[in-house]
């Protein structure tokens, strides 16, 4: 997207503690009804940039405006934001109804229209016939509906998750992110979601913003990301990536080649190999392009041949462990397990090919 779209515009920000500087000059634009996520490792400044977004922390320089307005002089209670936090603090001794309600209570409602809005919530959320529960009779992945519902029923037109679902167990937690976004769809609010689960933020985002130690190191689709990772911290930060050493061989025209360890010279189409002839870079492909095989595939495909080192049986695939002549750490394979799977393969230094197609590779820069 461009600055033009732009719904939250963040621009050049820094935020210093002190000395310690937790946001490093921070650029990026979020549109209008994006789902956004922020990723990254523990504080690297996720939460330190949603609370400069909401206005309880200032920024030390640059500028962050919201549907086109700056919001440096604006306060937090008049920002176009409401933030949900990781410890979904809803009030024990209120029932559901006036959890939900407790935002509304500066506005002069009528309660008639006040109940009609928190029984739409109610729906929302799935959970009508609850108003009337003690918010301590709720299960947590209930309460975590209701503060969502708390901050919601506000119709801000951001809303801001620190990590809302962190406390969950896996399962609540997977149906909790189908839920999240069913509901973000329907109400059409810009989301900006912190977490440090990478597989949360590629299921549930439109576009998420990797970060480490204060800067972003790449803004891209889950696809974007996962496909074509633009450096190797962002590679191996987002699912697993195997890694090779590799010379730039230009033969002129169309296409070049990169002679890698390990897997010999690898031709790449012009148009993904930019750096020039005898330009060191690295090779990168993810375990599950690979394809393994008892036998040289014979259907033009590059292909190697190396030895099964270790097998992990992970359910519905599993991992193996494949040595390769000149190279000193082993290739990682993901495979499905589309048969039953009978440990068949697993012996430890069975001989197997390797292949996968050069369409699949990353090239990135060397380190
Ligand atoms: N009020 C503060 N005073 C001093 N340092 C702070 C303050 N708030 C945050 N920091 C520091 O800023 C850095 C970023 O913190 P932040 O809370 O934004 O991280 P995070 O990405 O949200 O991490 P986590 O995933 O653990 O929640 C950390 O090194 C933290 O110690
Ligand atoms: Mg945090």
């Amino acid at each position: 997207m461009t600055s033009a779209d732009s719904f939250i515009s963040i621009r050049d920000v820094s935020k210093s503690f002190g000395t310690f500087r937790a946001i490093e000059s921070l650029s990026m634009d979020i549109a209008r009804g994006e789902f956004f996520s922020l990723l990254g490792a523990s504080g690297c400044g996720k939460t330190t940039l949603l609370r400069m977004l909401a206005g309880f922390e200032s920024t030390s320089s640059g500028e962050i405006s919201i549907d086109g307005q700056p919001m440096s002089d604006v306060p937090p209670h008049h920002r176009p934001v409401n933030m949900v936090f990781q410890s979904y603090a809803i009030f024990p001794h209120l029932n559901v109804r006036d959890n939900i309600a407790y935002g509304l209570r500066r506005h002069k409602l009528a309660r008639a229209r006040r109940n009609e809005m928190v029984d739409e919530m109610l729906d929302l959320i799935k959970l009508p016939g609850y108003g009337d529960r003690k918010a301590n009779e709720l299960s947590g992945g209930q309460r975590q509906r209701i503060a969502l519902a708390r901050a919601l029923i506000l119709r801000p037109k951001v809303l801001l998750l620190d990590e809302p679902l962190g406390a969950l167990d896996k399962q609540l937690r997977e149906q909790m992110q189908l839920e999240l976004r069913a509901l973000q769809r329907q109400v059409g609010i810009t989301f900006v979601f912190v977490t440090h689960d990478q597989e949360e933020a590629l299921t549930l985002s439109d576009r998420i913003a990797v970060m480490s130690g204060g800067k972003v190191l790449q803004v891209d689709t889950p696809s974007g990301l996962y496909e074509a990772p633009r450096t190797r911290e962002v590679a191996s930060f987002i699912g697993n990536m195997n890694f090779f050493r590799g010379t730039v061989r230009r033969n002129g025209a169309a296409t070049g080649a990169i002679d890698t360890e390990g897997l010999g010279a690898i031709p790449v189409p012009a148009e993904t190999l930019t750096a020039p002839d005898g330009a060191e870079v690295q090779v990168a492909l993810r375990p599950e392009k690979f394809a393994l095989s008892p036998d040289r595939p014979d259907d033009g495909a590059m292909s190697v041949q190396g030895h099964l080192t270790t097998t992990a049986y992970l359910g519905e695939r599993s991992h193996y462990y494949i040595r390769i002549a000149g190279k000193s750490e082993p290739i990682a394979v993901s495979s499905p397990n589309l048969a039953r799977f009978n440990g068949g393969s697993s012996q430890s230094d069975t001989p197997v090919w390797l292949s996968w197609s050069p369409q699949s590779i990353v090239v990135l820069d060397a380190d």
